[in-house]
């Protein structure tokens, strides 16, 4: 027998397996551990504002499912707001509070004029950070965030990019001379120009960023020229594939780092996503390799001010170094690690959204032979030469700006606002504040459907976008022109006024966003587009497509790219 104090077993066991602590209790804990369990799950919506259903873990069933059905994620938000309407609540999570906003006019109001009750949101962050700790875009609106604004803006000044715009000019005329070469080697068949827009823009974006061109394009070149001679000398016929030759190891480790960033930023749990990627030795090999360089560009740079004035800058680390030596920003300094980011957000920040723009400018062209008829008579009366024209001059920033070449401007912010590159942005309410009407609790996070015809734009949706006028915030209610009945049409001439002239607020565009906190890179993209745009519109005529390969399905990675977007060049004097 055991005993313990004195006390048998036969004294307590008794006492502890009577019926109702037998039969009744447990599965009352256990129901009732059940309920709490749901109780604590179950997320509760804010009073008023359209949602779904409230289940335990929220929307997270819901997302998922979409995520499985279409493989995109963003355009869950689209759907919430077509279901639900301009406003509504998500509930992405337990805990979570969020909002999807898709009223345009609501939306380009908060962005641009209520930046002090909104800021870059928690789940933005969570995207990035793990991948750029201290690229800007993974910054809140803080000290640190502006010291870094204070060297960078200066990249973006007009004064800064016309000096740009040659070397520019100089690797899109690369590319499409390339090109040239390419669909003689290939008999004028169809070729996929994804590959080559990327490591076109990498040259375009590295002579920027470090004064000199990677020279990926003349790696290819030399390359295709060699093969195809091999290939015809054995009477091979050549296929696209054939031509294409490998890339630098620097290249390659960044592609590696931008496909790694694509999966964490359009993961549902992005910091586990990225966690998970940075113990795999193929990143940690990309991101030291490439980081490597970073420094040694930065290390170089710094060495080349201590001497040279900041004015005679040809990149962004050499203007970086000069102001970090200048009198104004004397004992401000970007500490290594900060420095290496922001580079690489700048080279990333520039490369596949643009290059994907291209994309969609080459697909929707060759969609609308009428648009390339139109530009290429604008492009010749402004002078601007085709790429195989030897003795050109270099395209200037004066030739393709809004006053000189309209329907050039009119088509890249067309192609801009038609096609959804980045889908989504969000911000994070930092107080309670109030969005059409409803309160909104301080933490909450704002969605905002900014790009694609749906927030939209038709006749419908204005009806929908006037009945919340009484409930604007003040700033908002203003004259806002909105798009006609064809805003889910390709029409560059809608841009353009009843003189000819391009007008930049015919209607709503937000594919950079807008506002403090907007894309720091929109000037320099826009000039990309446009010298890609006009040296290629003076250069090719984009015929017809194959059927097989001019579908119109998307991709998700860092934005919605078209799956595919198959070229094929006639020079202008070939086309009847
Ligand atoms: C067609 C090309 C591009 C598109 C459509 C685009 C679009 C966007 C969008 C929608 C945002 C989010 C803004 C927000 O949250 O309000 C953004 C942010 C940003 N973009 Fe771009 N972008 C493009 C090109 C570029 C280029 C060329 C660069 C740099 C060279 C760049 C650098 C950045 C940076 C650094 C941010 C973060 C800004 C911040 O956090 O304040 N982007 N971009």
């Amino acid at each position: 027998m055991d005993t313990f104090s004195g006390v048998t077993s036969s004294h307590v066991f008794p006492r502890l397996f009577t019926f109702p602590t037998v039969v009744i209790f447990p599965p009352l804990v256990l129901s009732l551990i059940y309920r709490f369990a749901l109780w604590a799950l179950t997320p509760r919506a804010l009073p008023g504002i359209p949602h779904y259903p409230v289940r335990p873990f929220g929307d997270i069933g819901r997302i998922i499912k979409h995520v499985k059905e279409t493989g995109f994620r963003t355009t869950w938000f689209n759907v919430v707001s077509k279901e639900l309407g301009p406003i509504a609540q998500v509930m992405l999570g337990p805990w979570n509070k969020s909002i999807v906003l898709s009223d345009i006019q609501e939306i380009e109001d908060i962005l641009l004029r209520r930046a002090k009750e909104f800021d870059r949101s928690d789940d933005m962050v969570n995207r990035f950070h793990g991948f750029l700790p201290h690229g800007q875009i993974a910054l809140k609106t803080d000290a640190e965030f502006k010291v870094h604004r204070r060297f960078l803006t200066p990249a973006m000044t007009q004064k800064y990019l016309s000096a740009m715009t040659p070397g520019m000019s100089w690797n899109a005329r690369e590319l499409y001379r390339f090109w040239d070469s390419k669909r003689g080697y290939l008999n004028n068949e169809a070729f996929d120009p994804t590959n080559d827009f990327e490591l076109s823009i990498t040259d375009t974006l590295s002579e920027l960023t470090f004064g000199q061109s990677f020279g990926l394009i003349a790696e290819q070149r030399t390359y295709a020229g060699e093969k195809a001679a091999e290939l015809k000398a054995k009477g091979v016929k050549i296929a696209p594939a054939d031509i294409v030759g490998p890339s630098s190891e620097l290249h390659e480790s960044n592609n590696m780092l931008l496909k790694y960033a694509g999966l964490t930023i359009n993961s549902l749990t992005p910091r586990l996503t990225h966690f998970l990627h940075s113990i795999r030795p193929s990143y940690r090999h990309a991101k030291s390799y490439v980081w490597k360089f970073l420094e040694s560009k930065i290390t170089e740079a710094r060495v080349k001010a201590q001497t040279a004035s900041v004015e005679d800058a040809n990149c962004v680390v050499d203007l970086i170094a000069g102001l970090e030596k200048q009198d104004g920003l004397k004992d401000v300094k970007m500490p290594m690690e900060e420095f290496t980011d922001e580079l690489f957000t700048y080279m990333i920040g520039g490369t596949e959204t643009t290059a994907v723009a291209l994309r969609w400018v080459v697909k929707l062209l060759a969609a609308h032979p009428d648009v390339q008829r139109r530009l290429h008579d604008e492009l010749i009366s402004a002078g601007i030469p085709s790429a195989l024209d030897e003795d050109a001059p270099l395209t200037t920033f004066a030739d393709v700006s809004s006053d000189k070449t309209p329907y050039l401007e009119a088509i890249a912010n067309e192609v801009l606002r038609f096609c959804k590159l980045a889908n989504i942005t969000t911000r994070e309410a930092l107080c309670d504040t109030v969005i059409l009407g409803h309160p909104i609790p301080k933490g909450t996070t704002v969605f905002f459907t900014i790009t694609g015809t749906s927030f939209s734009e038709t006749h419908r949706a204005k009806e929908i976008h006037a009945s919340l006028d009484p409930v604007r915030s003040k700033t908002s209610i203003r004259r806002f022109r909105y798009w006609g009945d064809d805003a889910e049409k390709f029409v560059p001439e809608r841009w353009i006024d009843a003189e000819g002239k391009f007008d930049g607020r015919a209607g709503p565009n937000l594919a950079f966003s807008t506002g403090p906190r907007g894309c720091y890179g929109q000037k320099l993209a826009m000039l990309d587009l446009k010298l890609y745009l006009a040296i290629l519109g003076a250069t090719f005529f984009l015929d017809k497509i194959p059927k097989s390969l001019d579908g119109w399905d998307i991709n998700e990675g860092l934005t919605l790219s078209p799956k595919q977007s198959y070229v094929v060049l006639k020079r202008w004097s070939e086309v009847a």
